[in-house]
């Protein structure tokens, strides 16, 4: 095997630790770290030493945003919805996370999670696009963004799924990129023997493997004029969010964000803040701890307005920071626990923080934006993440607040007081149809736990 190029490039990068247990490999595992070593991007890794080396940033005080729109008008609704039927919108779904938080082995987006049904994160959110598709007569595209860990579990569970009732043209995947770990020295490490420690790259170069995919063309070639950017993790969220395409474009903005308010200082939220004239996202890993709970003189919290990761952008910007430089995206660190080989190659799994793992985060595109908005949303009704195995973001809570969701929509359609037992919608109801909202005004929704409409639509036409 011809491997003197990269193992002069290891050396180049003073980094020939990582073949201390080269003879002891055989063809395949050392065809895998050449592999590795080759992909291996010189000027990002030499950006990551930078970062270790440097000391955290001095702290910044910033000036609260405030400049949010209220959502809840019908106008901007009623355009946004014609915009989506119209064929302009596509929604991005980033679900490269896995599911360690939840202590649940595999993708994020497989968790089982409604209180019925138990339809996983990726259910809810097909099912979803279906229901606003049937709501536009159009079927609406959906890209999902999946990460080396997960890509080919996620592919598999939605063909053995049928695509939860998708067009398969409907919905397309591409896959996030990993970026090595440093120790706390600032190199590269194993952690197997043939394999250099890596972890996903954040999902704020999403945008950049959205157009290296092709899938920009060929949507912007379809029509696509505008991008819903939104995570999976929170299953309130609307992949076709009509006020807010509606108020993207009315406000001209380049990208629009979903924000909540804050209710308490210690939730772990990134924060809409003002620098000079910029709109920021300033992470809470990152904000400075006094700054994060700083109060204004009437008790308030100084800084309100928080970023829930639900984005509308223009997809000419897409365009454009998807063809920027890696580089040119900040990088963050964060120092987390990491398998590691230990000198006797031995697979070791710290119980404490050892490595540096980087990230880039989409709020960092915010000052590439000509003019950034944002539609201020009430909680209730499109914010329930799921984050932790229990607490905050449980998966009790978030069954909670789908079900008080539920219940307003019950009443929304037909006019008349939910039931008391716990139910679960279809998503028919979330995205009613003209027909629907005729049949069930003033009438009861079935009394099943789980509610359906009677089938009368006719499936959207396959563009
Ligand atoms: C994220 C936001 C934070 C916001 C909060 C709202 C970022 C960087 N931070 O924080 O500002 O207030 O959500 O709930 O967006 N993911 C990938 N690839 C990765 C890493 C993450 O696809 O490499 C996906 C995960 O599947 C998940 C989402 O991004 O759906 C959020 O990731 P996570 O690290 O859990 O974000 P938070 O810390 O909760």
């Amino acid at each position: 095997m011809n491997n003197k190029k990269e193992f002069q490039k290891l050396e180049n990068l003073n980094q020939q630790h990582l073949l201390t247990f080269w003879d002891k490999l055989n063809e395949i595992e050392q065809k895998k770290l050449l592999n590795q070593i080759q992909n291996l991007d010189i000027e990002v890794f030499k950006l990551q030493q930078l970062l270790v080396k440097n000391p955290n940033s001095a702290p910044e005080i910033f000036e609260p945003f405030e400049e949010f729109k209220n959502s809840g008008n019908q106008e901007l609704y009623s355009f946004g919805k014609e915009i989506i039927a119209g064929g302009k919108v596509g929604c991005l779904l980033i679900a490269g996370g896995q599911g360690s938080r939840l202590r649940f082995e595999g993708p994020k987006g497989m968790f089982p999670t409604s209180l019925i049904k138990r339809k996983s994160l990726f259910q809810i959110f097909s099912e979803k696009v279906v229901a606003a598709s049937k709501q536009s007569n159009r079927s609406l595209p959906l890209a999902i963004m999946t990460s080396p860990l997960n890509d080919v579990e996620t592919k598999t569970f939605f063909q053995n799924e049928s695509f939860f009732g998708l067009n398969k043209d409907q919905i397309s995947f591409f896959s996030q990129k990993m970026l090595p770990l440093l120790d706390p020295n600032g190199n590269l490490f194993l952690d197997s023997l043939f394999h250099i420690a890596e972890g996903p790259d954040g999902n704020g170069n999403a945008l950049k493997y959205f157009v290296d995919s092709g899938i920009w063309e060929t949507w912007y070639k379809k029509g696509i004029r505008y991008l819903l950017y939104v995570l999976v993790d929170n299953p309130l969220t609307d992949p076709f969010d009509a006020e807010l395409v509606g108020y993207h474009i009315k406000s001209g903005s380049e990208i629009t964000v979903k924000t909540i308010k804050r209710d308490n200082e210690s939730e772990k939220l990134g924060l809409l803040v003002k620098h000079g004239e910029q709109v920021l996202v300033k992470e809470y890993t990152e904000m400075f701890p006094e700054e994060q709970v700083a109060r204004r003189t009437d008790g308030s919290l100084k800084h309100q307005v928080a970023n829930m990761s639900v984005f509308c952008f223009n997809m000419n910007f897409v365009h454009r920071v998807g063809n920027l430089n890696e580089v040119e995206i900040p990088l963050h660190k964060a120092f987390k626990t990491a398998t590691f080989l230990n000198s006797k190659g031995e697979i070791s799994h710290p119980t404490k923080p050892n490595a540096w793992k980087f990230e880039h985060f989409i709020f960092d595109l915010l000052p590439f934006a000509s003019s950034v908005k944002a539609l201020l949303s009430p909680r209730s009704e499109c914010y329930a993440p799921l984050k932790n195995f229990e607490g905050q973001h449980s998966i009790k809570q978030v069954q909670e607040a789908i079900q008080a969701r539920d219940r307003t929509i019950y009443t929304q359609i037909t006019k008349l007081p939910p039931p008391e037992h716990p139910f679960e919608l279809a998503f028919d109801f979330y995205y009613p149809t003209i027909d629907l909202m005729e049949k069930y005004k003033n009438k009861p929704l079935p009394e099943t736990p789980y509610m359906e409409p009677e089938l009368f639509y006719k499936p959207p036409p396959s563009q």
